[in-house]
């Protein structure tokens, strides 16, 4: 599995703004294989646990407000080479920044307000896979 499946979240701003399909058939076009999939709502504490590594920056306290101002869309997706495969479709954290036809360049507002979120590592695809879903809900 290390090295086949990465964790995205479609954040509130893209599910506030009616993007969870559109995001969801672009991963489908890219070839990933959706094997766990859920409708949420962070607390506080978890969007801190899951961002901790941010904890410190001045950004910190308003990524974390982003994060639980609505729900998000949990998915594990799987494919050769996952982290990287995605990292490349959704594109830079800021759109302007974010290559054409990539889901941050297609869906997102600002560096903050970006719309998904993809794991950066193998070792947290699967910690960040873990945070969110049981063994009973993979697929
Ligand atoms: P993500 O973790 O959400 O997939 O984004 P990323 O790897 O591309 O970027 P990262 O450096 O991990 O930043 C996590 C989130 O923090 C917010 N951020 N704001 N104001 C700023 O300069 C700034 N830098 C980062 C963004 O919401 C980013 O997605
Ligand atoms: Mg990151």
């Amino acid at each position: 599995m290390i090295g086949q499946i990465t964790l995205t979240l479609i954040k509130p701003y893209a599910v506030r703004h009616g993007f969870v399909g559109p995001i969801l058939a672009k991963i489908n076009e890219a070839g990933f294989r959706i094997t766990a999939l859920k409708y949420l709502q962070l607390t506080k504490l978890q969007a801190e646990e899951f961002y901790g590594i941010h904890r410190g920056t001045l950004y910190f306290d308003r990524l974390v407000k982003f994060m639980t101002q609505g729900p998000v869309v949990a998915a594990i997706l799987e494919k050769e080479n996952a982290v990287e495969s995605y990292r490349k479709l959704i594109g830079a954290t800021d759109p302007k920044l974010a290559a054409e036809g990539t889901l941050r360049k297609l869906f997102g507002a600002s560096v903050e307000l970006n719309a998904v979120h993809g794991s950066d590592s193998d070792e947290n695809a699967l910690r960040e896979s873990a945070f969110f879903f049981s063994t009973l809900e993979r697929f």
